[in-house]
């Protein structure tokens, strides 16, 4: 009898350190998820000298891969800018604007230019499609269906032109979002650039984009300079709590 409650009392507390550990776990998780948002911040400037590391671009560039988009369209392409030349070509697409954006070209450790399709059609829905019938996603029958009815989605937001940017546009920033938490989580410093030129952009990597892409934004990331980088000081300032959730 005594052995059987010493059994019992060992499993008991055994179980019970489970459920403490798990609760734990989870608590320390979402902490942690708090404490990569709040200590993310956008660089103004980088330190030329330090590198990303080969291991981290590669996380970087799959993240971007498996971000999600509407009707899983994935309607993009991210050109990661990497050697010397290559910054420079985009250094030269300041020349006219947004200058304040021009010395991360050369100062960080990598650029990633992000490219939505402009007129997304059947032919890019098909290849997405193929690409998820050999993942074994789908049978035939799923493929037609998709093909007809979810397609339409991109076909109703289209212009008459069968212009839908602002809907491909709109899906990678799901991609950037994405990517700006991986950078926090791997301490890696990052600057995303709505202050780009689009046409110099479009005219500077005319054959990395092809026809019928556009770059309306991009991603410096790297590790800032300590003496210039007056951002990574500033507190963090958002709205608050009551402002922006509304729980019902
Ligand atoms: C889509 C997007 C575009 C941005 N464009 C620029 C930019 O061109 N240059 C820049 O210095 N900061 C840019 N920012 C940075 C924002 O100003 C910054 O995220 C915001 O003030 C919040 O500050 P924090 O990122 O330090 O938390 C951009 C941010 C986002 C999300």
């Amino acid at each position: 009898m005594k052995k059987t409650i010493l059994i019992l009392a060992v499993v008991v507390s055994t179980l019970s350190a489970c459920t403490q550990k798990e609760e734990t776990t989870k608590a320390s998780v979402g902490t942690q998820i708090i404490e990569d948002l709040s200590n993310r911040y956008t660089s103004k400037a980088y330190d030329k000298t330090k590198r990303v590391s080969a291991e981290d671009l590669a996380t970087i560039e799959e993240v971007l891969r498996l971000s999600p988009s509407s009707i899983n369209s994935q309607p993009w392409k991210f050109i990661v800018i990497k050697s010397d030349e290559a910054k420079q070509r985009f250094s030269n697409t300041f020349n006219k604007k947004y200058q304040f954006n021009q010395p991360h070209a050369t100062n960080a450790s990598e650029i990633i230019l992000f490219a939505n399709k402009i007129h997304y059609n059947k032919e890019d829905f098909k290849k997405r499609l193929d690409a998820s019938m050999a993942a074994g996603r789908m049978n035939q029958k799923g493929y037609d269906n998709m093909l007809t009815k979810a397609f339409g989605f991109a076909e109703m937001v289209a212009d008459e032109n069968g212009n839908n940017s602002h809907w491909t546009k709109a899906q990678s920033y799901i991609a950037l979002g994405n990517v700006l938490h991986t950078l926090a989580r791997l301490n890696i410093d990052s600057t995303p650039m709505e202050g780009v030129d689009a046409d110099e952009i479009k005219k500077e990597f005319a054959k990395e984009l092809g026809d019928d892409y556009e770059c309306t934004f991009a991603l410096a990331i790297g590790y800032h300079n300590g003496e210039k980088d007056y951002n990574r000081k500033l507190p963090k300032a958002r709205m608050a709590k009551e402002d922006v959730i509304i729980e019902l």
